[in-house]
C-alpha cells in the first residue's frame, strides 16, 4: 500500500482523474468500481471536463459502485443511483446497460446481493475501484467489526455514520438505517484499488489503516492485505501521518 499526497483536495482530484483516464484510455475494455460521497465528487467533474474537451468515451467502460442505501427507490433525489446519473453519467457517453448499482429496494435484499456479487464476478471482476473512507475506517458501508471475508450484504448503519451522511437528507430521521454494500472480500478482489481521503475528519483514520496489523475495528486496514492499492490524500487526512512530507 502506498501513499500519495498532495496540498489540496483539488490537487488530489486532478491525480485521480488523471488515474482513471489513463485506464479508460489504455484498455478496450474496463471495470471501473466506484464511489460516492463528497470526496470523489471533483475527480467525477475533471472526468467530465475531460469528456467535453477531448471527448474520452466510456462506450467500454462498465461501472459497478459499491454500495446504495436500503428502503428508498432508484429516484429517490437521496439515492446512490441519482448521485451517480447527476454527477457522473448523465453527462458521458457511458451507456446505461454497463452501469451497475446495487438496488436497495428489493423484495428479497439478501438475493439482490447475491446477484450483485455474482453479476460483477461473471463480468471479469473490478479492474480499478475507486473507494473513499468514513470517518470510523469504513469502506463502502462496511463497518467496523465486519468480517474480511464478507461479499455483497446488507448492513446496519452506525449511528456516527447516519450522522456523516445526514447533510445530504433532509434531517438525521430521514437517514435510511441500512444499506447494501460490496463486502471487505469483494472490494479486495479488485485487480487495484485507488481510495480517496480529503480533510480532517478522515486523519485518524488514515493513521489507523497505516499502522499496526490489518484489524476489523479499521475496515479500511484490510488493504494492507492487497497488493495494489493507492492512497491518493490531501494533507489534511495525511497529517498524522508525520513525518511524511506532503
Ligand atoms: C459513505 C459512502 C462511502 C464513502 C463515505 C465517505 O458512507 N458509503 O463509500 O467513502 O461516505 O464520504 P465522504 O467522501 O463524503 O466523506
Amino acid at each position: 500500500m502506498r501513499i500519495v499526497t498532495f496540498k489540496s483536495h483539488e490537487e488530489m482530484s486532478v491525480f485521480a482523474a488523471k488515474y482513471i483516464l489513463n485506464k479508460v484510455k489504455s484498455y478496450s475494455k474496463v471495470n471501473l468500481g466506484l464511489a460516492t460521497g463528497g470526496t470523489p465528487l471533483r475527480t467525477y467533474e475533471l472526468l467530465i471536463d475531460d469528456f467535453r474537451r477531448n471527448f474520452t468515451s466510456y462506450q467500454n467502460v462498465y461501472t459497478y459502485n459499491l454500495d446504495e442505501y436500503c428502503g428508498i427507490a432508484q429516484n429517490h433525489p437521496n439515492s446512490y443511483h441519482t448521485f451517480m446519473f447527476e454527477h457522473l453519467f448523465n453527462y458521458i457517453n457511458i451507456p446505461k446497460k454497463n452501469v451497475h448499482i446495487p438496488k436497495g429496494l428489493s423484495d428479497d435484499i439478501h438475493q439482490e446481493a447475491r446477484i450483485y456479487e455474482s453479476i460483477i464476478d461473471e463480468l471479469g471482476g473490478v479492474d480499478l475501484q475507486l473507494l473513499g473512507i468514513g470517518e470510523n475506517g469504513h469502506i463502502g458501508f462496511n463497518e467496523p467489526g465486519t468480517p474480511f471475508d464478507r461479499e455483497t450484504h446488507i448492513v446496519k448503519l452506525t449511528e456516527s455514520t447516519r450522522k456523516a451522511n445526514s447533510r445530504y437528507f433532509e434531517s438525521m430521521d430521514h437517514v435510511p438505517e441500512k444499506a447494501i454494500t460490496m463486502g471487505i472480500a469483494s472490494i479486495l478482489k479488485s485487480k487495484e484499488i485507488l481510495l480517496l481521503a480529503s480533510g480532517e475528519s478522515k486523519a485518524e483514520a488514515i493513521y489507523q489503516m497505516f499502522t499496526g496489523e490489518p484489524n476489523i475495528d479499521c475496515p479500511a486496514s484490510v488493504l494492507k492485505n492487497h497488493p495494489n492499492v493507492v492512497v491518493v490524500a490531501d494533507k489534511q487526512a495525511a497529517s498524522k501521518l508525520a513525518p511524511i512530507k506532503v
